[in-house]
């Protein structure tokens, strides 16, 4: 038995990485994931890094705790700055705003490769993420919706393939979630709406134009799912 349990926002995570990947962990904190993954037999190499020394140290203490030292490369990095090119195929950033992972992906080039496999939890602005993801050649392949009982999220995994496909603005709020059947992903469609339709009443309320066209995006989501108005 492992001595990592993981939390339902991460076991999410983890079950977006690939078998045999070689991962990167950037923000990694505890480095849990990666732990995880290999008390697992799931992986055998990977890099954590995160961009204080702080939260590095805590992913050494883990390392240690679980025997795992010389399987996992621990790197001081904002971002994928310091991570060497190439160096992972499954990069996986979680727990971060939506916008931030964004930036991380657009600072290094060489994440657009066919063999990489983004797979990201942002806390906050998913449809940021997801339109980078879509503008910049990536194919989101699943998404998969978690709750510690208070709070729901996301996790997201992406291809590249180079195909820059046009998507509705109602598509990155919502993104592949549409396709799943369980009552979780539905949950946070949902919670998208709700928040969406305040932002939409608000504005409303206060005169203000619909510059963002937030109906129509409110509209097209509740088409997606079934719901007419
Ligand atoms: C909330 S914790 C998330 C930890 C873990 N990934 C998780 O999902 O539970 C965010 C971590 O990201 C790190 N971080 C924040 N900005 C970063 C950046 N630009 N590059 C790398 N790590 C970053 C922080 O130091 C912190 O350890």
């Amino acid at each position: 038995m492992g001595k990592i349990k993981l939390d339902s926002r991460l076991l999410s995570v983890a079950s977006l990485v690939r078998k045999g990947s070689t991962v990167a962990d950037v923000g990694t904190d505890h480095a849990y994931v990666v732990a995880y993954l290999m008390e697992n037999g799931i992986i055998e190499k990977a890099i954590a890094s995160d961009i204080n020394k702080g939260p590095l140290e805590n992913a050494r203490q883990t390392l240690i705790d679980c025997g795992i030292t010389d399987k996992v490369t621990l790197i001081l990095s904002d971002g994928l700055q310091n991570i060497p090119e190439n160096s992972a195929d499954d990069i996986v950033i979680a727990g971060m705003g939506g916008i931030l992972i964004s930036e991380i992906l657009e600072k290094a080039p060489w994440v657009k490769n066919e063999k990489v496999q983004i797979i990201a939890q942002p806390m906050t602005h998913a449809e940021t993420l997801r339109k980078w993801l879509c503008e910049n050649g990536f194919e989101i392949r699943r998404e998969v919706a978690s709750t510690d009982g208070k709070r729901l999220y996301v996790a997201i995994s992406a291809e590249y393939t180079g195909n820059k496909a046009e998507k509705s603005k109602a598509y990155y709020y919502v993104g592949e979630l549409i396709k799943n059947s369980d009552e979780l992903s539905m949950k946070y469609i949902d919670k998208t709406l709700n928040s969406l339709n305040k932002k939409y009443c608000a504005q409303k309320n206060a005169g203000v134009s619909d510059e963002d066209g937030l109906e129509k995006i409110i509209f097209e989501i509740n088409t997606l799912i079934g719901r007419t108005q």
